[in-house]
């Protein structure tokens, strides 16, 4: 069985008979109507019934059949300018799949997040979470197809790793057979590295893991992420690339989204029009000056936390390119700026509105003796980076990348406060269910 006719569809059946498959979200009644709210995953549209013109059987059932009840109904396409959907459905004829034996427990009340989040599996059926996960399923499709359209190739990266890309304490540890431990990976770019180096242009694009002891609107223990790698790329090219790129995710999501974003998720889209580069750029010595003029606390060498990278993000009207931070707080594989090596050759991307670092990147330590002597300084185990190293050993040229975090990208584009909506099951520190 697949179901012939979508509600999406539904003006190609002007002034036809058809049969819809899906769920009773609402209804109400006026003594000789009852108006039903179908719900089939493509759309709502309200199905009439007539006394008229039905069996007594069906008028009688239609009155009290509970929210998310299944059900097939058949009857008249016709059009209605109250219609949000500028159509109805006037009833023939309807079966219940199945009637839920109880009450669903979410409502058409307001109710709170940590329930909410208890009844993912049933939330997601809210027009809300539909739009969410939408609006998720663009951005990925656009990220896919800005880059192969740009000849990159997609390579999958391994989600068990041996070693640390990110830095250690965020590592999550699995027994992995007489190898002893493996970790689950936090990144894939040391892989798309070597990929880089084989096909010039490539991305992977997958689950990565945080063991993030941090409880944040923006972290989740388990997060997507795109990660292009370009051999011959400096970070100049760099930055352009992920300007091009965030500039072309957030246009095509609101160009298909504009309208539910606006109305359900009360998005004020205009926001969204500026997101075109290219973008301000400013280095992180001048992020800092800008936080301090703002009145906060924070001395040359610090990280850019979340409320700092808000005092940035604040100056501008899209998204804004922090560059040069000091390579000290930075991951071993950076390269340090020839021009002051107190600085790597990395850059976050800020978005407005306080979402903060959507994208993190740069270039490459390419040499083979500086990046041996950064993994020392790290403290990382050599042995497990042998591999690594032999891309500097053959052919080694420069190269750049970058990583962006689908989650918080989605939870700009939608306004969300907190990444969790925008992830169909989020993995937190304190959430594992459903
Ligand atoms: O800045 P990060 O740690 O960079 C990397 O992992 C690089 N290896 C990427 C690369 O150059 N190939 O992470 C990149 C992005 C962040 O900007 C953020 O969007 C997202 O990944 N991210 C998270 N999103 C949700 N929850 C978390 N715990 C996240 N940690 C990072
Ligand atoms: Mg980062």
């Amino acid at each position: 069985m697949y179901p012939p006719v979508h509600v999406a569809d539904i003006a190609q059946h002007e002034g036809k008979e058809i049969t819809l498959h899906g769920w009773l979200h609402n209804r109400r009644s006026s003594g000789k109507l009852h108006f039903l709210q179908l719900r089939d995953g493509t759309g709502t549209i309200q199905c009439v019934v007539f006394k008229g013109n039905v069996t007594p059987e069906v008028f009688q059932a239609s009155d009290h059949l509970p929210q998310e009840t299944s059900l097939t109904v058949t009857g008249l396409v016709k059009k209605d300018e109250r219609s949000p959907i500028g159509f109805e459905l006037d009833v023939r004829d309807l079966q219940v799949v199945s009637r839920p034996a109880q009450e669903f427990p979410i409502g058409h009340k307001e109710h709170g997040v940590a329930f909410l989040m208890e009844q993912r599996h049933l939330w997601l059926r809210s027009q809300r979470q539909q739009v969410i996960l939408r609006v998720r399923h663009t951005v990925e499709k656009a990220i896919r197809d800005f880059f192969d359209q740009r000849g990159f190739t997609l390579v999958d990266a391994p989600i068990f790793t041996p070693s640390a890309c990110e830095g250690t304490s965020t590592l999550f540890e699995v027994p992995y057979f007489d190898l002893g431990k493996a970790y689950l990976t936090q990144s894939g770019q040391l892989y798309m590295e070597a990929a880089a180096m084989a096909l010039g242009k490539v991305y992977c694009f997958g689950p990565t893991f945080r063991a993030e002891k941090s409880k944040t609107r923006r972290h989740l223990t388990e997060f997507w992420m795109v990660e292009p790698e370009v051999a011959y790329m400096d970070l100049d090219g760099d930055m352009e690339l992920m300007e091009q790129f965030v500039s072309y995710v957030v246009q095509t999501a609101l160009e298909k989204h504009r309208v539910e974003l606006a109305t359900v998720l009360e998005r004020d889209v205009s926001k969204l029009e500026n997101v075109k580069a290219p973008f301000p750029r400013i280095t992180y010595t001048e992020a800092v000056e800008v936080i301090q003029k703002a009145g906060h606390p924070m001395k040359w060498g610090d990280d850019i936390g979340g409320d700092e990278e808000t005092v940035v993000a604040r100056q501008f009207d899209r998204p804004v390119m922090v560059h040069r931070y000091p390579a000290e707080m930075k991951a071993f594989y950076f390269k340090k700026d020839p021009a002051d090596p107190k600085v790597a050759l990395g850059c976050d991307v800020l978005a407005p509105e306080g979402y903060g670092e959507i994208i993190g990147g740069g270039q490459r330590e390419d040499d083979l003796a500086t990046l041996e002597a950064a993994i020392d300084h790290h403290q990382l185990p050599k042995q497990a980076f042998e591999w690594y190293l032999d891309l500097r050993r053959y052919g080694t040229v420069p190269h750049a990348g970058f990583g962006m975090g689908v989650e918080r990208c989605v939870a700009w584009i939608c306004g969300l406060h907190h990444v969790r909506e925008t992830i169909p099951f989020a993995r937190m520190m304190e959430r594992i269910t459903p």
